[in-house]
Order: structure tokens, then C-alpha cells, then sequence
């Protein structure tokens, strides 16, 4: 049995091209009615019927919290997709209709900050937008250092150029007259403030690394991924299930939490990169080779509990509670 999560009818009301790969598409409730409050940095999950079947993807929504007659998300077009982002731009038109997740927010803004940096790469500006927003209709502090490879490719150029051009540092790759987006200006920033970085997993691990290294507390570093890591072991293992009685096989290129849900195993999970904890479970017996950001070292150590979304058995078979 799988878990049931509520959904959202919604249609496109409004496709808008921001650059050559990257649109933006309004979603509007199939009832009229408005839709579900949410925070700054919350995604929606996508559910869209194919031929192939239902495919499912998470985007942010890029419009101001305070906006709830409507949603916005923004895709990018992958060069080697086959899958959402393909679909999405190739598939969808105005009028298409679809079922969405309510907001759920893995990525929110921390009210502590004195001030807050953020710093995108690509597409990993889209869940800053809200944030801006956000912290524009409070009064509060932030800048945004933003690299893109060109002008063009920039999403969100004439928004960030109307709204925030005073707190917004531009970093184009294929200008050579434009300086590179390097994580050394952390250091300057004053005592309290709070980094985020949202883009490519190289990226994001360098700045959290940088981060750490200039010695921000752990608790004012945060990231988003849009995929989950690359695990370093990619060996197919089995998995006995204590409660259910039965043992399951995981391949390499496959997750747990993918194998336990086409076993229809209830799993429940959310983020499906590591990253919320809605995905953990009870480890029995047999070694973790732990890929989320959840865990601490010590929790990790422990052996006794694991994200099934993105950890996998060091060994060839792990004994789990379920
Ligand atoms: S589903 Fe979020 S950590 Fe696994």
C-alpha cells in the first residue's frame, strides 16, 4: 500500500518564455477557488498523466507569498531530458490540466538572521524569488549573488534588474568582462548572518564547504538540491523487512524508497533528495552507506536509522523494521 497525499486540480492558465530554456508557467485552481497559503521557499510537487504515466516533479513557486489566487513555477528545459522538463516544455500548453501537492517548504528562510545571502547558479534562483519577496515586505536584510552563463540564460533578469537591482550581483560566465561568483565574500559579511546556495550539487558543496571553512554554524547554512547526490556505491543489495516478512531487492539504479514502493511497501517520503527526513526508517542490522543531509555524524555512526530515499547498503543485504 502506498501513501495517499492530497492533491490540487489545477490548469495553465499562462506559459511566459523567460529565456531560451526556461519557462514560466501560472497555475490556477480548476475550482476558482484560491489556493493553498504557503512560505517563502516552498515547492509544490507536479503531477502530470502521460502515455507513460504519471510523471512527478517538484518546483518552487516564484511568486510572493502573499500572491494566492494563483501559483507560478518556472522549468528549465534539460538538453538530455525524456522526462519532466521535456514534457513540460514540449507537452504542456494553456489550458492543460493537472494535479499539484500542496506547498510543503524544505528550504525556508531563517527569522533569526541579522542578515541573509543568497547565492543561485542557474535555475537555483527560483526558490530565492519568494524569499526576496518575503523579506522585502518585512523590512529585512538580503542580497543575492546570482551566476548565470549569459544575459540571455539569465532567468528572471527583468525582475531581479526592476525589484532588486540594488541587493542583486549579476555573475555572467560567458562575459569575460563580468567577474566570477566565488565564495571568499562570505567572509566579509557581519557576525549573524545566514548563507544559502541553491544550484548544481558541485556547486552547492563547494559554498557549504566554504561556508563551514570561514566558520558559519552549521545552523546558518542552508541548501537546496534539486537531485538527489550521486552515491559513491551504486551495488544492488536486498532488503529483508522485519514486520512484513519479506526481503526485496534493490537494483543499481534504483533507490530503496523506489524499490519499497514498487513492492508496495507504505513508504512515506516527501523531498526525495535527502534532504526532509519524512523518508526514515529503522535499521536492523547491516551497514549504512548514509547519502542525506539529515542525519548528524553521530546519528550516522549510530547505524540505526536510514533515509531510504538516497542511502543505500554498503554490503550486499540490510535488515529494516518496516
Ligand atoms: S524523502 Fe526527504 S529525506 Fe527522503
Amino acid at each position: 500500500m502506498t501513501v495517499m497525499q492530497p492533491k490540487i486540480h489545477v490548469f495553465v492558465k499562462q506559459i511566459i518564455q523567460e529565456t531560451p530554456s526556461v519557462k514560466r508557467f501560472v497555475l490556477v485552481s480548476k475550482e476558482g477557488a484560491d489556493l493553498p497559503a504557503f512560505s517563502a521557499g516552498s515547492h509544490v510537487t507536479t503531477f502530470l498523466n502521460t502515455a507513460a504515466g504519471t510523471l512527478e516533479r517538484h518546483y518552487s513557486l516564484v511568486q510572493a507569498p502573499a500572491i494566492t489566487d494563483h501559483y507560478e513555477i518556472a522549468v528549465q528545459l534539460h538538453a538530455q531530458s525524456q522526462g519532466g522538463s521535456a514534457y513540460w516544455h514540449h507537452q504542456v500548453s494553456e489550458g492543460t490540466e493537472l494535479f499539484i501537492s500542496y506547498p510543503k517548504n524544505h528550504f525556508s528562510l531563517s527569522f533569526r538572521a541579522k542578515h541573509h545571502v543568497f547565492y543561485a547558479a542557474g535555475i537555483g534562483i527560483t526558490p530565492f524569488l519568494s524569499m526576496m519577496a518575503e523579506l522585502v515586505a518585512q523590512g529585512r536584510s538580503f542580497e543575492l549573488h546570482y551566476a548565470a552563463k549569459s544575459r540571455e540564460m539569465c532567468a528572471f533578469y527583468e525582475t531581479l534588474q526592476k525589484t532588486y537591482r540594488d541587493s542583486c550581483h549579476l555573475y555572467l560566465s560567458a562575459d569575460p568582462d563580468s567577474s566570477r561568483m566565488r565564495p571568499d565574500g562570505m567572509r566579509q559579511q557581519r557576525i549573524g548572518t545566514h548563507v544559502y546556495f541553491c544550484g548544481p550539487e558541485t556547486m552547492v558543496n563547494q559554498f557549504q564547504e566554504a561556508a563551514r571553512s570561514y566558520g558559519y554554524p552549521q545552523q546558518s547554512i542552508h541548501f537546496e538540491l534539486f537531485a538527489p547526490p550521486a552515491p559513491m556505491l551504486r551495488e544492488p543489495f536486498l532488503v529483508e523487512l522485519w514486520q512484513s516478512k519479506r526481503t526485496i531487492s534493490v537494483g543499481s539504479d534504483q533507490s530503496l524508497l523506489a524499490a519499497l514502493l514498487a513492492a508496495g511497501i507504505k513508504s512515506p517520503y516527501s523531498c526525495r533528495v535527502g534532504r526532509c527526513g519524512t523518508c526514515a526508517v529503522e535499521v536492523l542490522s547491516g551497514e549504512v552507506a548514509h547519502y542525506d543531509s539529515v542525519l548528524s555524524e553521530k546519528e550516522r555512526a549510530a547505524q540505526d536509522v536510514m533515509m531510504t530515499c538516497v542511502s543505500r547498503a554498503v554490503h550486499n543485504k540490510l535488515v529494516l523494521s518496516l
